[in-house]
């Protein structure tokens, strides 16, 4: 049922403070991550990990590249992710004592189970945690370890409350593996759980700013292409707006880390290319206004979502919606991600097309 929403996507896009704070419940508590939250065993496996594989497609793989960075960056663990459907097929090297992640909305996705698979034939002893939507799903039975995203049902074909569910899930997996490998100090987990009850609440507040986000839709609607820009975690968040934009509206959109584009795309710039970017107040802001002054000095239309202290204003050609302020390296991608779900929304309602249903496309891919 849609209830008062015209569309599964904008409904499942608003219910993502209530998924989110359900996906914590239980599972976090006066500042710490709870030894129950992955569940008998996971304690041992999480003590002597010393790689992360995670293998996802879509949506759920822009998740797991979010999390690459923080597991890097946070507990210096190694960790790689890659799309199922070339992981499988390339014969991997998968080092002992390596946790793999499989990230998936449905449990069904024919690419990431089959990877699992392979994996499981090649090492069954090899421990395989789950991230998954749909509790009775293939992927779930056949998993060591198992934390669920608890997002509810998912119907639009494009994917929004998954992915920030997985997001949260895969901080909990950064603090549950922070926690019982010792690489995490204790601060750092008061102040990352601290952070994370704070998330419903920061999404409310950016969606209460939609209606600006519908006018800066109006200015899009007409181009054939877009390009994403992001630096850090928001490479994949730009990934993953430019995944959403291509997908529901038909719109050519693809993104790059800001540091690549004097290395090819920049040559695509000009008045016909809108750049749509993401700006939260981090050490790479510096570079990113820089990467800005490139594209914009060529006359390109550009739509920056920004922290409000980013410093960066609207001027001619340029829109700058401010977003939050004061978020950590954790929220923020979860937040920022948030507008360019309801740009490609309002872009698509604008377009008319079958926005649940996009063409050539299902909700949950069963074949290889
Ligand atoms: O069910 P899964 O998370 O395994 O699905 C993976 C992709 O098929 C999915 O995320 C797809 O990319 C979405 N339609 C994106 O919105």
């Amino acid at each position: 049922d849609r209830g008062q929403f015209r569309h599964f996507m904008l409904k499942e896009i608003h219910e993502q403070p209530q998924a989110i704070a359900d996906t914590l419940e239980g599972r976090i508590a006066h500042g710490h991550i709870l030894p129950a939250a992955f569940g008998v065993g996971a304690d041992e496996i999480f003590a002597s990990v010393e790689r992360v594989q995670i293998i996802a497609c879509g949506t759920s793989y822009h998740a797991g590249m979010v999390a690459r960075y923080w597991f890097e960056d946070i507990l210096r663990l190694p960790c790689a992710v890659e799309v199922a459907s070339e992981f499988h097929y390339r014969n991997p090297v998968v080092s002992p004592n390596t946790l793999i992640v499989a990230l998936s909305q449905s449990g069904e996705t024919a690419d990431t189970l089959a990877a699992i698979r392979m994996l499981k034939r090649e090492d069954p002893k090899r421990p395989v945690l789950a991230i998954c939507n749909a509790p009775e799903s293939s992927l779930v039975r056949e998993s060591d370890l198992v934390l669920m995203t608890r997002a509810g049902p998912e119907i639009s074909v494009a994917s929004t409350k998954a992915f920030s569910t997985q997001l949260v899930s895969l901080a909990l997996l950064l603090l549950a593996i922070g926690r019982a490998s010792g690489r995490m100090e204790e601060a750092e987990e008061q102040r990352i759980v601290a952070g994370l009850e704070k998330v419903p609440g920061r999404i409310q507040d950016a969606l209460d700013h939609g209606d600006r986000v519908r006018e800066l839709a109006e200015l899009l609607v007409e181009k054939e292409h877009a390009l994403f820009l992001g630096r850090g975690p928001m490479y994949p968040i730009a990934m993953e707006g430019a995944l959403k934009l291509k997908e529901i509206s038909y719109i050519h959109a693809e993104a790059y880390p800001a540091g690549e584009l004097k290395h090819g795309p920049l040559a695509l710039i000009d008045e016909t290319m809108p750049v749509i970017t993401i700006a939260p107040q981090n050490e790479l802001l510096d570079k990113l206004k820089s990467n800005i002054a490139e594209v914009t000095a060529r006359g390109a239309e550009l739509f920056v979502f920004a922290d409000e202290r980013a410093g960066l204003h609207s001027a001619d050609f340029t829109h700058v919606l401010p977003v939050t302020s004061h978020v950590g390296r954790i929220s923020a991608p979860i937040i920022f991600n948030i507008p360019l779900q309801l740009l490609a929304y309002h872009v698509a309602v604008l377009k008319g097309t079958d926005v649940d249903q996009p063409r050539n496309l299902a909700k949950s891919v069963t074949v290889e």
